[in-house]
């Protein structure tokens, strides 16, 4: 991963670009990376504020040989190295809150976008967007955005190297990348779930047809969510945006 990297001063979003040379033919790892964002976008057609400098908006290529059901563990794959990279570089621990959110406490630093190119012989290519905010101080962020979102350098006191915790992100997603393909997902649930926020926690999951609230049990092997509600149902949760209670 990274062998090649398109770096960019702006573009209107990395996942865009990345899509591009993912249908021109680019190879597997490879990254763009863009220091300024006019249209970065987040899950679930929401904006993502991507100011200039101050994170890391980047976009990798990956072509594993999965089927398209197996996509979203990919999310999860790439949270855990991403946890891991930034204790790697600032000492801080992270949890992350299913399926793709890096929390300091119920402040979110980090979010992922997996999109998919598919056809009928399966996956051509995984997007996966990342989005750290490095740098920020509290008034860089958008108003609304103020009180839920925070920085590594908000979280750790010092202004964070970007260079390096790029390097460690792609060390580590290159590794766990390589573990998933060798060993299945099960070795990467067991580390996700010890970084999770969101298990055994009270949540209420919004989905675009219902709103189910109980406890979350657990991921599965496909890194479905485990909904428990309080008529005693487990309900498999595929796409959502999860409120802790
Ligand atoms: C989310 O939490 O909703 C996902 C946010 C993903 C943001 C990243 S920044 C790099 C890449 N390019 C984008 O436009 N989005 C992703």
């Amino acid at each position: 991963i990274g062998k090649r990297i398109e770096y960019m001063e702006q573009c209107a979003s990395t996942q865009i670009v990345a899509h591009q040379l993912a249908q021109e033919g680019a190879p597997d790892g490879t990254v763009v990376i863009a220091e300024l964002q006019t249209e970065g976008r987040g899950r679930l057609m929401r904006k993502w504020d991507s100011a200039k400098g101050q994170g890391i908006w980047m976009s990798i290529i990956l072509r594993p040989d999965v089927p398209p059901h197996k996509a979203p563990q990919f999310t999860l794959v790439a949270a855990v190295a991403i946890v891991r990279a930034i204790q790697s570089v600032t000492g801080l621990e992270a949890s992350i809150k299913w399926p793709n959110d890096i929390l300091f406490g119920t402040k979110k630093a980090t979010g992922i976008l997996t999109e998919l190119q598919s056809d009928a012989d399966g996956i051509q290519a995984l997007i996966i967007g990342i989005g750290v905010n490095v740098n920020q101080e509290r008034e860089d962020f958008d108003a609304a955005v103020q009180d839920i979102a925070t920085s590594l350098r908000l979280e750790s006191g010092q202004p964070i190297n970007r260079r390096e915790l790029v390097q460690e992100i792609l060390h580590f997603l290159e590794v766990y990348t390589e573990l998933y393909i060798e060993k299945g997902f099960a070795p990467l649930k067991i580390l996700w779930e010890g970084h999770s926020a969101t298990i055994g926690k009270a949540i209420r999951a919004r989905m675009s047809r219902e709103t189910l609230e109980g406890i979350a049990e657990g991921i599965t092997e496909d890194g479905v969510l485990q909904l428990r509600t309080a008529d005693g149902k487990l309900h498999g949760i595929y796409s959502a945006d999860i409120e802790l209670k």
